[in-house]
């Protein structure tokens, strides 16, 4: 109905207008065809009569003029005919010459004839009809004798008119309508060969190996031609993403491929570098104790762009430009830092109180209580406000790509896409997601997820934290749940919910960068004042009750129960960083692990053997890769972890395959590094059997295990993580751009057939 309307109807009027126009013209053309056949005619007819007329005239013959203008008049076309003195008087008519145009009338209409012929207006129809008049001079002996009046009958030519009127108007109408018809087939065969094309791309586009698309119909060329450069850019990313080994340069170069060299904005509460000032008052850079970190300062170096983050140092105030931006890593410069500085009253709500005191318990089963306070919970929202803010203020497109980190920032995906609706935000949730029914202990459950509904992609380390964070939507919120593709569909907007395992950059600069580790067990070994014969286990954590210390302190002390003969050689280092130390849990924490170091010790130590060293303390990175490599086992203990960078770190820092992991088998970690010995660390028999098994472990067993889990993280490694999540944001939001062209473009084809 919309294209007859459209296209039909006009095109119908148009033609009408036009077979109007046409009969106008074959009209007029006709008619003056038709006079001109007539005037030759009745020329034929008096220059055959002229002589005998011209004869007649000079005899004064009356009667034989009379006969022989009853013969002309025998001619069908001739209706009636007259002979005129020179001066239009009648001589002899024609019976039933009309009276209108006799000779007397004729003469009075204009001066005696000179010329030999003069055709009078046809429009002066006679009653029975248009007639044609037309008057010839008789000539004899060089003078005029009279005039031959010939009435032509013309009604043939109204007949001829309207036959020929009838017919231009059914031809045209004819024609209307073919054209019609054929406009719409053709309209329609366009329609369906363009979405059949379109179809065939984005079928190209899904599965790479499928029939290449054919040529375009012409009308769609520009549109299909668009559509296939942004679908053949996805496709080429994504065959770059599925070739070979991930690297550094493999992650810069999905970006220059897919995002154009585009650069993105980290959004993590942690900065990656910290400045203080030191004992003798110079500023000193710490790399933070955080998984986070780990993770993604590497990425940030070969993506470079901006991390937004809370400035904590003491000194960072002082390193900062006049934009509160400062160029990291020192010395390297590949990146900024964008520090966002925090009252302590918001620090104390945000970070202290509703991250750390409700979402982090919340979220880890560790038997900690989640605390939620309304104040807290309202400086949350207004820093992830300010957060959100400040992102706005580094992006530098309108629809720039922004990775917002981890529990500090539920919901500032929401207020990122209220100040830019065409971002990509991708936000990972580093921590596990509970069940369903865990979750709803918060009272501010819906504004949690809705927020993070304002992400194109969220994020979980596993499929589980997935399928929680989707059943949690369908018991809070009014959304649809595409569980085929994973997606949370909101007013039209999607969020796409995927597993991105992260993982530790390799190779790692930091084992790279390591003494080899003969090497660091001799440092290590006589740091702690061990005999070349003693055992060495090692912990690497921040003091949280997360990580399971105290269930890994009292597994040592289990082992030394169950294997006597360890008691004496075997020692536990654990490097503890302390951590969140404003919140009276991390404190009873820090005292209770301590007793529990001096209860071991004082239990089972004798001489200078002591069994656990506690080292409640900061520690760079290449002092812990030391212990990493110096270490016979390494025990990660945690009782709930998203996933676990220590581990990965002590698979990467044993280039010697020496070395073996008792892993908990309640983080992350444990579904990738199966070579390790896995342990429920609430299990104390089942720990320290694991931590004696270790610690007897033989070589080759030691080399097999090790090989096979290098051989995973150098695969699983971070740039996949950020390749992938970044390959899909490329997607998602090329997705984005394909949509709002095509809709550009269909509005432009005016519309689709019915
Ligand atoms: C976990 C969180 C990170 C956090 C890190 C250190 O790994 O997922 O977001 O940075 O702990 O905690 P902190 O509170 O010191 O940043």
């Amino acid at each position: 109905m919309r294209t007859f309307l459209r296209v039909t109807l006009p095109l119908l009027a148009g033609l009408a207008l036009l077979a109007w126009g046409a009969a106008l013209v074959v009209n007029t053309t006709a008619r003056s065809w038709f006079l001109r056949d007539v005037t030759l005619r009745a020329r034929l007819a008096s220059a055959g009569a002229q002589q005998a007329l011209a004869a007649h005239l000079v005899a004064g013959e009356q009667g034989k003029i009379a006969t022989l203008l009853d013969a002309l008049a025998r001619d069908e076309r001739i209706l009636a005919a007259a002979v005129c003195s020179p001066t239009f008087s009648a001589i002899a008519s024609t019976t039933g010459f009309p009276e209108r145009w006799s000779c007397e009338v004729l003469g009075a209409a204009r001066p005696p004839a000179t010329a030999p012929l003069v055709d009078l207006d046809l429009a002066a129809a006679g009653e029975g009809g248009p007639v044609h008049v037309s008057m010839h001079a008789i000539e004899a002996d060089g003078a005029v004798r009279g005039t031959l009046v010939l009435v032509h009958d013309m009604s043939y030519l109204a007949r001829r008119e309207r036959a020929m009127n009838r017919f231009t108007f059914g031809a045209f109408a004819v024609f209307g309508l073919l054209a019609s018809v054929f406009t719409v087939v053709v309209r329609r065969a366009s329609w369906r060969s363009w979405t059949d094309e379109l179809r065939r791309l984005l079928s190209v586009a899904r599965f790479p190996g499928a029939t290449p698309a054919k040529a375009p119909p012409g009308a769609f060329s520009p549109i299909l031609a668009d559509l296939r450069a942004l679908l053949a850019e996805v496709a080429g990313e994504r065959s770059s993403a599925e070739r070979g080994p991930w690297s550094r340069e493999r992650l810069q170069r999905v970006l220059r491929e897919t995002l154009h060299g585009d650069r993105v904005v980290i959004l993590a509460n942690r900065e990656p570098y910290i400045h203080e000032r030191g004992e003798d008052g110079a500023v000193r850079v710490q790399h933070p104790a955080s998984g986070l970190v780990t993770a993604l300062e590497p990425v940030m170096r070969a993506c470079s762009g901006t991390w937004v983050a809370h400035g904590s140092g003491p000194a960072d105030r002082e390193t900062v430009d006049r934009d509160d931006r400062i160029r990291v890593p020192p010395g390297e410069e590949s990146y900024a830092l964008r520090r966002v500085w925090l009252s302590r009253e918001e620090e104390r709500g945000y970070y202290y109180g509703f991250s750390n005191e409700g979402l982090w318990p919340l979220c880890h089963i560790a038997d900690t209580r989640p605390e939620f306070r309304v104040a807290d919970f309202r400086q949350y929202a207004r820093v992830n406000r300010r957060f959100a803010d400040a992102v706005a203020e580094e992006v530098t497109g309108p629809d720039p790509i922004v990775l917002v980190q981890d529990y500090h920032f539920a919901l500032a995906p929401r207020m990122i896409r209220e100040r830019l609706p065409r971002s990509t935000i991708i936000t990972f949730w580093h921590i596990p997601w509970p069940n369903a029914e865990r979750f709803g202990i918060c009272p501010w459950e819906r504004d949690l997820l809705q927020g993070l509904l304002g992400s194109s992609i969220l994020g979980f380390h596993t499929q589980q934290h997935c399928n929680n964070f989707i059943d949690a939507v369908d018991h809070y919120l009014e959304a649809r749940i595409d569980r085929e593709r994973q997606a949370v569909v909101q007013g039209g907007r999607e969020c796409l919910v995927r597993s991105y395992p992260i993982s530790i950059e390799w190779p790692n600069r930091w084992a790279e960068a390591a003494p080899p580790p003969a090497e660091c067990r001799r440092a290590v070994f006589q740091e702690l004042g061990l005999g070349p014969d003693a055992l060495l286990g090692v912990g690497v954590d921040r003091l949280d009750y997360t990580k399971g210390i105290e269930e890994r302190l009292l597994a040592v002390e289990r082992t030394l129960e169950r294997f006597p003969h360890l008691a004496g050689r075997f020692t536990f280092a654990q490097l503890a960083a302390p951590s969140r130390t404003l919140i009276a849990k991390y404190r009873a924490l820090n005292e209770g692990v301590e007793r529990l170091a001096a209860r071991i010790n004082a239990r089972f130590g004798s001489g200078s053997y002591r069994p656990i060293v506690l080292e409640r303390a900061h520690h760079e990175p290449a002092a812990v890769f030391r212990y990493l490599r110096a270490a016979d086992v390494c025990y990660v203990s945690s009782l709930h972890d998203g996933m676990n960078l220590v581990a990965k770190e002590f698979v990467a820092a044993r280039q010697d395959e020496r070395g073996v992991l008792v892993l908990s088998r309640f983080t992350g970690a444990a579904r990738e590094l199966t070579e390790a010995l896995l342990v429920n660390p609430y299990d104390l028999e089942e720990a320290s059997a694991a931590l004696a098994t270790a610690l007897g472990m033989t070589a080759a067993e030691q080399a097999e295990r090790m090989h096979a889990m290098r051989a995973v993280v150098a695969e699983l490694n971070v740039y996949r993580w950020a390749g992938h999540m970044l390959a899909d944001a490329a997607r998602v939001r090329q997705r984005g751009r394909l949509s709002q062209r095509l809709s550009m473009g269909l509005r432009a084809v005016d519309g689709a057939p019915q």
